[in-house]
This record gives structure tokens, C-alpha cells and sequence, in this order.
């Protein structure tokens, strides 16, 4: 029988993944396998892409390499596999267990073959996006003709859009059409440059008074878009020798923030006020600066603020808290997380939000203090040295800000769309996870279950989103789904018909 061999591979290697490969077949249901060979096929073997997912964890983890999903599903036998993680380069010490920042298909951080050509590297990193696309997978980059209301055309075909992070229906507000347009005729398309320059225009000051005013705050300031204001806001507030620490299941943009800053970088546990406590303690007196969603945008769920903003002022920690996914989502009239909790104007010390999502347009923001919002204007690079938001884009914001003061009503829309498609979902069986907010995560299984459903329901009218590992764990691939305020009841109805049909297709329910 075909063992392990040294020549290709490393008998380690090749032992360790026999190992890891054996206990996931015996951990399978009425599989009572007693051996493998080397040069079996792992598809023959019964190694589907859940055991693909769990195996390549393990060997991650014993090995410190990091593995690619695209080309690991493209090894056959077990020697191969050994082979390949033997070429692989280990990562570099991580930075207090932080997790890498993962980029959307390939893997999070970049395990370089050693002497390999560049372009043959990023050809390598392409496979699987050519794959998907040779099988008809690639569900990204939908590119979206015409929009009316709710429903979108691609490629020809009209779709219910469930997977739009613009909550309120906004998008073809007249109002706010009618206010770029004033602005775009006063000022032109773009700007004169950077805001400290010539770049700020009344546009923008009515801007930030109004946002200030909105968050309940003294200032605030606009930057040309949320990554950037996560990015440059977070580097800017602290650095070398102070600590910042963050929720695990935080935006990419805060956990780069976070990376960039070259503060100690601590992660601590999903929504758990212990694991918070255990990081805090490690600051040992050092500045520090707690980062957390408000609510988290692959689940959905709501951070549990109260207890973080009382462990927050037990370490004198700065606390700031990203409104991408709350602001006019929670509290009663949309004014996000304060309005939630029925907090004090100032226990959050940095409102961050974008004006990409419920405000229609594009930017970010940060509202707080006057000290820190000055201070920022003058330390945040991402600020500083980038062109200002064009006042076309910044007057969008404040239309839309019009809109949902004088329309309370829009944020109660939007909750009894929640209310009525969480309790569809449920109703036919599909597991939700953690969502208690317009963004409702469809758990599905697998990967391949998640194309399947993706391709089903786009076939049949609705266009849902996948999202598979690395955008989050390899055991909870999902579609993520949205509901906004532009719905209709029938809308949604349609919605859980399709999904309910593609979901009994596929076995999901
Ligand atoms: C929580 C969160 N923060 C920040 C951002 C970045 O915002 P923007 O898309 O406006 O750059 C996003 C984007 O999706 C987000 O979900």
C-alpha cells in the first residue's frame, strides 16, 4: 500500500495530514473507515468541502502556513496535499493572535512559494475566481443596468435586490437627486483638493454641523469614505506604545485601522464583556482605545454596549463605536446605538459612521468631543493628504439626514420588514444565527450549498449575496440578505417563496 514517501513531501507533512484526514473521516456519521492510503483520492475518500474546510484548518494551525482554499480543493491525494504545504512559506508571527485581514476569495495572508515568479503568484491567487467563472459560480461584481425602488436589472433580468445595505430607500429620493444637483451646479463635480487646502466648501461645514447636531455630539468631521475614516481615525488616536483592542467579528476597515496604527493590538471574544475585561487588564496603564461595531455587519447582531462603556471608563480606556449598520436602523428614530440604550450624550467618545449606507451617498464621519474631532482634522492622515468628499456627495448627506428627521415613520418600516422576514425565514426552517437587524444572515451548510442557493434564487428574480471564508469562518458559509424600508410586504413574500424553494433544493431546509 502507497505510504508516506520522501520524496515530494515530508514524512512529517504527509503523517500529520494522514492524521487529520483519518479523524475527520471517523468523525462522520456511520463511517467506521480503519485506514487510508497515501495516494487515495480524497474525493473517493468521502472528503467533502465541509471536511476540506475543517482539515485545512487543523493543518493551519499545526503548521503555521496558510493555506488557499482554490488550490487545496485542486489536490487529489494526500502526498499532494503534503507536497504543496511543504512548499508553503510559514506567516509571520501574528500580532497577539489578532486574525490576518481577510480579502475577499483568496487566502488572508499571502503564503508565498518560495522563488515564485510574481505574476505566476497572482495567477495562482486568480484560479479559483477563473473557476467559479468557467462553472458559471462568480456571484460578484453583479453589474446593475437600471434601478426602480426595490428592484434592480442585471444583465436583462429584473431582480429583487436583497442585498443592499441602503436601509431606508433612499437611493432615488428626489430630494436628495434635487440637492446634488444644486450643489453639482454651484460647485462643480469634484473639489480644489485636500479640505485643509482648498478643498472644503460650505457644503461641507453645513455637513458637519449637521452630523454633530444628528449624533448628539459638540463636532464632527467628514472624510471621503468610511474605510478611509476607519483607517485614518484609528491610526490617528493612538500608536506605538498605547493599545487599542477590538471585537473579533469587527469591519475589515477597523481591523486595518487597528494594524496600522502600530499600537498593541488586541482582539478579544465575540460580544463577550470577559474576554473584554481580560484585554483591558492587559493595557496595564498604557493609552487605549476600544473599537467595536455597533452592529456587526456579516450577522447582524448588536454589540452589547452598556457593560463595554462601564469597562471602558473602569481602564480610562477612549471608547469609539462604527454607526455603519446602526444609524437610521436602531433606536426609534433611527439615531443609531445611543438611542438603542438610552445612553448620555458623551460615553461614547467617537461616533464613527459612513454616509454609504442609510444616507444614500458616500463618506464617513467621526463625531465626538471638539478636542478629539480638531485634533483629528490635524493628525489623521487618511484626512489630511486625501481630496476632499465632492460637495455634490456631501449634500446627499444632508438631504437624506432631512428625510429621516421629518420621516420617523421610514425607521419603523424598516423594523416591521425585519420583523416580517426574520419570522419567514424562520417559519420555513432556515437558521438566521445572532440577527436581530435588517441584515439576516441565511446559514447554508457549505460552500457549495451557498452557490447553489445563490444561483437558484438569482435564476428565479432575487439577488442574494454569498459569503464564504475568509469574509467569515470556514464553518459558517452563508447569503447574507438585507431588507430596507423600500420593501413591500409583497416584496418579501416573494422573497421567502424563493428562498424557501431554493432552500428545500438544495437541503438547506
Ligand atoms: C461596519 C463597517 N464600517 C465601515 C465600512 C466602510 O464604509 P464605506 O463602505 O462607506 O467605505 C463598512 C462597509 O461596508 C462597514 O460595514
Amino acid at each position: 500500500m502507497p505510504g508516506p514517501t520522501s520524496t515530494t513531501s515530508s514524512v512529517k507533512t504527509q503523517e500529520l495530514i494522514h492524521g487529520h484526514i483519518l479523524h475527520w473521516l471517523r468523525q462522520q456519521p456511520g463511517n467506521d473507515i480503519e485506514s487510508i492510503d497515501y495516494d487515495d483520492s480524497l474525493f473517493d475518500m468521502g472528503v467533502d468541502s465541509m471536511g476540506v474546510a475543517e482539515i485545512t484548518a487543523n493543518i493551519e494551525t499545526d503548521t503555521n502556513k496558510t493555506l488557499i482554499p482554490e488550490e487545496v480543493y485542486e489536490l487529489e491525494t494526500i502526498n499532494e496535499l503534503a507536497a504543496y504545504v511543504d512548499r508553503l512559506r510559514p506567516n509571520k508571527a501574528r500580532n497577539n493572535g489578532a486574525a490576518p485581514a481577510p480579502t475577499v476569495l483568496d487566502a488572508a495572508s499571502d503564503p508565498l512559494v518560495a522563488n515564485e515568479n510574481p505574476l505566476e503568484h497572482y495567477a495562482r491567487l486568480n484560479r479559483r475566481v477563473n473557476n467559479l467563472k468557467e462553472q458559471d459560480l462568480y456571484f460578484f461584481e453583479p453589474v446593475i443596468s437600471d434601478h426602480d425602488d426595490a428592484w434592480v436589472v442585471i444583465e436583462g433580468k429584473r431582480m429583487l435586490m436583497l442585498g443592499s445595505y441602503e436601509y431606508l430607500g433612499l437611493l432615488g429620493h428626489p430630494h436628495l437627486k434635487d440637492t446634488a444637483i444644486a450643489a453639482i451646479e454651484k460647485f462643480g463635480t469634484g473639489h480644489h483638493g485636500v479640505r485643509l487646502l482648498a478643498g472644503t466648501t460650505t457644503v461641507h461645514m453645513e455637513l458637519e454641523a449637521r452630523l454633530a447636531k444628528f449624533m448628539r455630539s459638540e463636532a464632527a468631521i467628514v472624510y471621503s469614505s468610511g474605510f478611509v475614516t476607519n483607517l485614518a481615525t484609528i491610526s490617528a488616536l493612538v500608536g506605538p506604545g498605547n493599545c487599542v483592542i477590538g471585537d473579533v467579528w469587527n469591519h475589515a476597515s477597523i481591523i486595518d485601522g487597528c494594524k496600522m496604527s502600530g499600537a498593541e493590538f488586541y482582539e478579544f471574544e465575540h460580544n463577550n464583556i470577559d474576554s473584554l475585561a481580560e484585554k483591558l487588564e492587559l493595557s496595564d496603564g498604557r493609552r487605549t482605545l476600544v473599537v467595536v461595531d455597533a452592529v456587526f455587519s456579516m450577522d447582524g447582531d448588536i454589540i452589547n454596549l452598556p457593560p463595554v462603556i462601564e469597562l471602558c471608563k473602569k481602564y480610562n480606556a477612549l471608547l469609539m463605536v462604527d454607526e455603519a449598520h446602526s444609524l437610521g436602523v436602531l433606536g426609534k428614530t433611527g439615531h443609531g446605538i445611543q438611542e438603542h440604550f438610552d445612553l448620555d450624550d458623551d460615553v461614547i467618545d467617537v461616533k464613527m459612521g459612513t454616509l454609504s449606507k442609510t444616507l444614500a451617498g458616500c463618506g464617513g464621519f467621526v463625531a465626538g468631543k471638539e478636542e478629539i474631532v480638531t485634533y483629528l482634522r490635524h493628525h489623521a492622515r487618511g484626512y489630511i493628504f486625501s481630496g476632499a468628499l465632492p460637495s455634490g456627495q456631501a449634500s446627499v448627506a444632508i438631504a437624506a439626514l432631512d428625510v429621516l428627521e421629518q420621516h420617523p415613520e421610514l425607521v419603523a418600516k424598516l423594523k416591521a420588514n425585519q420583523d416580517q422576514f426574520l419570522a419567514g425565514l424562520k417559519a420555513l426552517g432556515f437558521d438566521t444565527a445572532k440577527s436581530v437587524t435588517p441584515i439576516v444572515p441565511v446559514m447554508t451548510k457549505t460552500n457549495d450549498i451557498t452557490l447553489a442557493m445563490t444561483q437558484l434564487c438569482r435564476a428565479e428574480g432575487l439577488l442574494v449575496i454569498p459569503v464564504c471564508y475568509p469574509a467569515v469562518p470556514m464553518d459558517a458559509p452563508r447569503l447574507r440578505t438585507c431588507v430596507s424600508a423600500i420593501h413591500s410586504p409583497e416584496d418579501i413574500d416573494f422573497a421567502l417563496e424563493v428562498m424557501g424553494r431554493a432552500g428545500k433544493q438544495t437541503g438547506v431546509i
